[in-house]
């Protein structure tokens, strides 16, 4: 039995925030992505995947703008899509390891495209990307919470033009990530994590402003 999603606070209320939960820590200390290509089913229903999708965009967003949607793949529909993309993998230059990529796509039973779409305004533009980004880590979180396995891949055809075409993106659009969703049959293995005190520093004036 997959846990239930709460409502979203109406608009306006105030929101309850900064709650100890030490669920979530637990998640977050263990999280891993399962390999796309042994997503099996079940994957999310269809109700699931709305709150999970609810759930994703709720990231955060300088100027409200959502700069961002979502493509769900799945089914006859997804099956046709991999068929073009074998097609288009024998343009690659390598065409063996760009069908053998297909198999991330082709494997999982349910797929979200997260599709950055950058809106012309005064808000730059790697903000808004930063913001795809967001929810593609919001979509792996809360689809490990609802005990489904996650992966965000973006492979070939998240840069190859007629893959692009293939899969309907307007002019300026980009694919922030395949996050392919599903159940993991075997739990993944710990991976390499970087030691944090080579990546971390405290901030010290320059000698110039002593
Ligand atoms: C933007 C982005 C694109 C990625 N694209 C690929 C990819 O094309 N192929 C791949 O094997 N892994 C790709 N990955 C890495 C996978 O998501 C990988 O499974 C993940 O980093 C494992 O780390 P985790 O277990 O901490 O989630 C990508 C990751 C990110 C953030």
């Amino acid at each position: 039995m997959k846990p239930s999603v709460p409502a979203a606070p109406a608009f306006g209320d105030p929101v309850e925030v900064a709650r100890p939960s030490p669920d979530t820590l637990a998640l977050m200390a263990r999280r891993r992505s399962g390999s796309a290509p042994q997503l099996v089913a079940p994957a999310p229903t269809p109700d699931q995947l709305e709150a999970l999708l609810r759930l994703a965009a709720r990231a955060p967003d300088h100027g409200k703008l959502f700069p961002w949607r979502f493509l769900i793949l799945k089914g006859e529909a997804k099956a046709a899509l991999v068929h073009g993309l074998e097609r288009l993998a024998a343009d690659q230059p390598n065409p063996d390891k760009a069908l053998a990529a297909l198999a991330k796509l082709r494997n999982p039973p349910l797929t979200v495209a997260v599709i950055s779409r950058v809106i012309e305004c005064n808000i730059p533009e790697w903000e808004q990307v930063l913001s795809s980004g967001a929810v593609c880590m919001n979509l792996l979180i809360a689809a490990d919470a609802m005990g489904y396995g996650a992966n965000w891949i973006t492979d070939w055809y998240a840069y190859d033009e007629h893959a692009l075409r293939l899969l309907g993106l307007e002019p300026g659009e980009r694919v922030a990530g395949f996050v392919h969703l599903g159940s993991l049959p075997e739990p993944p293995l710990e991976r390499v994590r970087p030691e944090l005190n080579k990546l971390t520093a405290e901030w010290t004036p320059p000698p110039s402003e002593l």
